[in-house]
């Protein structure tokens, strides 16, 4: 069915009853979204009920300048991951190649493409069924985007100018907040206090970067200091760090 004054108004009410006239943005979020949509009224009240989050109600969410098609294989694309396109596009007059690791719907590769129009971008990722996201949203796009299936570096060939990732970063066992729930594990937990990933990138990118390239990464609150330490160790120069909407410490840059 599409949305109509009485979808609308059952949709409230099975929102009130989950969500006590709290969180009122989702509502509004989720009524936009379901706008000149099909969609089953009764699916979509069992939904609300679960506490499935909007996005994943919705099926797509908006990135930076684009709309992307999302689902329960893939991480609903964060604000704070927006400023990490947006420092890219400003800090960088030219990119021949560029590799987004861990690339799940494939907003950031696919952002970055929009942005360097001749630019060859790569965007990996473990998981087969979050690449099968990324292929739709980029068919949905520019199609510039090339996806290989890699475990972090394992099938990964050639030098870039830009190595980007927003990888796992969550201590294992910690308690996920509602939301988060819904959203795949590998998508964000990380071993050794959640630091794993992170370091396993940092050690292995500098191989995969021409001279003067650049890794940037995305991490969790407290992890800045050992990662710019780490990367100093791997013996990256000019280490950096950024950060998020909230002033909080969330991204780690170095060059080759
Ligand atoms: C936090 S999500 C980021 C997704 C997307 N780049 C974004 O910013 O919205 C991390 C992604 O890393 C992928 N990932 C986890 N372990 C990986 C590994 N060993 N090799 C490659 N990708 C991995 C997950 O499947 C997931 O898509």
């Amino acid at each position: 069915m599409k949305i109509n004054k009485s979808s609308t108004k059952k949709i409230q009410l099975a929102w009130n009853s989950v969500y006590k006239n709290e969180y009122d943005e989702g509502l509004r979020f989720l009524i936009l979204g379901l706008l000149d949509k099909d969609f089953s009224l009764d699916g979509v009240i069992q939904e609300i009920k679960n506490k499935r989050p909007i996005q994943y109600i919705i099926g797509e969410w908006n990135f930076y300048e684009g709309t992307y098609f999302v689902n329960q294989d893939v991480l609903i694309p964060r604000p704070e991951t927006e400023i990490l396109v947006d420092h890219i596009k400003n800090n960088f007059l030219n990119l021949e190649n560029v590799l987004d690791l861990g690339t799940g719907s494939g907003c950031i590769a696919i952002e970055i493409s929009k942005i360097f129009k001749s630019a060859t971008i790569f965007g990996s990722d473990i998981c087969e069924k979050a690449l099968k996201v990324a292929k739709k949203n980029n068919n949905q796009s520019n199609n510039r985007v090339n996806f290989i299936k890699s475990n972090w570096f394992s099938d990964i060939e050639g030098q870039f100018d830009l190595i980007v990732s927003n990888p796992p970063y969550i201590p294992e066992g910690t308690k996920l907040e509602a939301g988060t729930l819904f959203e795949p594990k590998v998508a964000l937990f990380s071993k050794e206090t959640g630091l794993k990933d992170l370091k396993k990138i940092i050690s292995e990118a500098i191989n995969y970067l021409k001279v003067d390239g650049t890794l940037i990464l995305e991490h969790g609150i407290g992890q800045s200091s050992e990662l710019s330490s780490h990367m100093k160790k791997i013996g990256y120069k000019n280490i950096g760090t950024l950060n998020d909407l909230k002033d909080i410490n969330r991204f780690v840059y170095g060059y080759k």
